[in-house]
């Protein structure tokens, strides 16, 4: 039997901290209506010092599984799609894990910059087709505040922190993930790209000292990518799912740019009704825009049963990345029984004290155990 890759759950986490475009241009030589009318951003959100990448995805996740109703040990994988993990190793997605006590799922980050989330859904929902899995937690998160030069006016206005997550399951009701479209071209990595901190330019003195360790981006060059292959990976996602652009009832762009969405929304002649955006709130949060804007979609009532959703992206790498989405799960969902919330708030303790304890077993068993002697 044919098994289908349905959202049956979602949820996002963006911090507290609100920074406006009136504090950046007390920050920098700017003024807050150039950002404005430049990129559509009014304010974004900024990590408080204890957050993190991890502990974001976390709450988004959460979020996600009481909407689902499923128990995180019941969840068979996580991805967690971001550019800013919380360590180059161990991936994010393991700290997610141990922090929802999902103990059975397999856990891996996804780098593809701002597509990282279509990347991660894309893959997940073809490992439910091919019956590999039965419930991925698919996250998209981002702590760009701490990547970023706040100093350098053409790119610390553009971005901000949050997370967004979704839980997909398999199911034999057609409908869910019904297409999706990936591309890739190296050849553009220079145009968006933190150059130190990895293999080629580990961190030193001289990296930080030069700000290498910041993003860097050439912004008009990576304009004109974006708005060409938005409008082209849309297109080819759409006819992949056997879909015409009037079957599209919403269609909702990476948060980066207004005039780069508007502009791809013109090229596609989708009304401004059938586009969402919600960057003026939250700015550029990477791979996490895209889950938090479909989160807010639909909890705004701008998404119904039957309806078709195009999720676009673009980013570092070159990336880009489309999918559409059937939506068959019944709007809005019925709540949650107060039982069931009390059950799984237990289990996000038991889980805490569980990797506590094999933290410890693991300290026990290196004490107790017979050291290893070479001959
Ligand atoms: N405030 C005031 N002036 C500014 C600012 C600022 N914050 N930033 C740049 N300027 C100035 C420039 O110095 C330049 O001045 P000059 O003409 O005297 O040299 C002028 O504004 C025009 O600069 P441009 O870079 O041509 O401005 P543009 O209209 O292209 O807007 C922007 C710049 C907003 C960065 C735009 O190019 C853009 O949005 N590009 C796409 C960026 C993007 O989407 N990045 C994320 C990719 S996804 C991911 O993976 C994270």
């Amino acid at each position: 039997m044919k098994r289908y890759a349905h959202i049956i759950g979602w949820g996002k986490y963006v911090p507290s901290k609100v920074l406006t475009n009136d504090d950046l241009a007390g920050m920098v030589d700017t003024s807050g209506e150039w950002i404005r009318t430049r990129t559509g951003i009014v304010e974004r959100r900024i990590a408080a010092p204890k957050e993190t990448t991890a502990t974001m995805a976390a709450r988004a996740a959460r979020d996600a599984l009481q909407v689902a109703d499923i128990d995180p040990f019941s969840l068979d994988l996580i991805i967690v799609a971001t550019a800013t993990p919380d360590h180059l190793f161990p991936a994010t997605a393991c700290l997610v894990q141990d922090a929802l006590g999902a103990w059975r799922a397999a856990a891996f980050d996804l780098s593809a910059g701002c597509s990282g989330f279509i990347y991660a859904l894309g893959l997940a929902s073809h490992l439910i087709a091919a019956n590999a899995y039965q419930s991925v937690l698919v996250i998209g998160a981002e702590t760009l505040s701490r990547i970023t030069d706040w100093g350098d006016r053409s790119t610390c206005v553009l971005f901000g922190d949050g997370a967004g997550a979704v839980v997909l399951q398999a199911s034999d009701v057609p409908g869910g993930v019904v297409s999706t479209v990936l591309g890739a071209d190296g050849s553009g990595a220079e145009l968006l790209i933190q150059p130190a901190g990895g293999s080629r330019l580990p961190a030193s003195n001289q990296t930080v000292a030069e700000g290498l360790h910041y993003i860097h981006m050439n912004g008009p060059e990576i304009f004109r990518f974006a708005v060409r292959v938005m409008d082209k990976a849309t297109r080819e996602a759409i006819e992949k799912a056997a879909l015409t652009l009037e079957d599209i009832n919403l269609l909702i762009p990476h948060q980066a740019n207004n005039r780069i969405i508007q502009t791809a929304a013109r090229s596609l002649r989708l009304p401004q009704e059938k586009v969402f955006v919600n960057l003026d709130r939250y700015g550029n949060t990477s791979a996490a825009s895209i889950p938090i804007a479909l989160c807010e979609a639909i909890e705004g009532g701008r998404v119904k049963r039957g309806d078709h959703l195009v999720l676009v992206g673009f980013g570092a790498g070159l990336t880009w990345a489309a999918t559409v989405v059937n939506w068959a799960v019944p709007l809005p969902m019925p709540p949650v029984s107060r039982w069931r919330m009390a059950l799984r708030w237990l289990r996000y303790r038991g889980a805490a004290i569980e990797s506590f304890l094999r933290r410890w077993w693991r300290r026990l068993e290196a004490i107790v155990k017979v050291p290893f002697k070479s001959k």
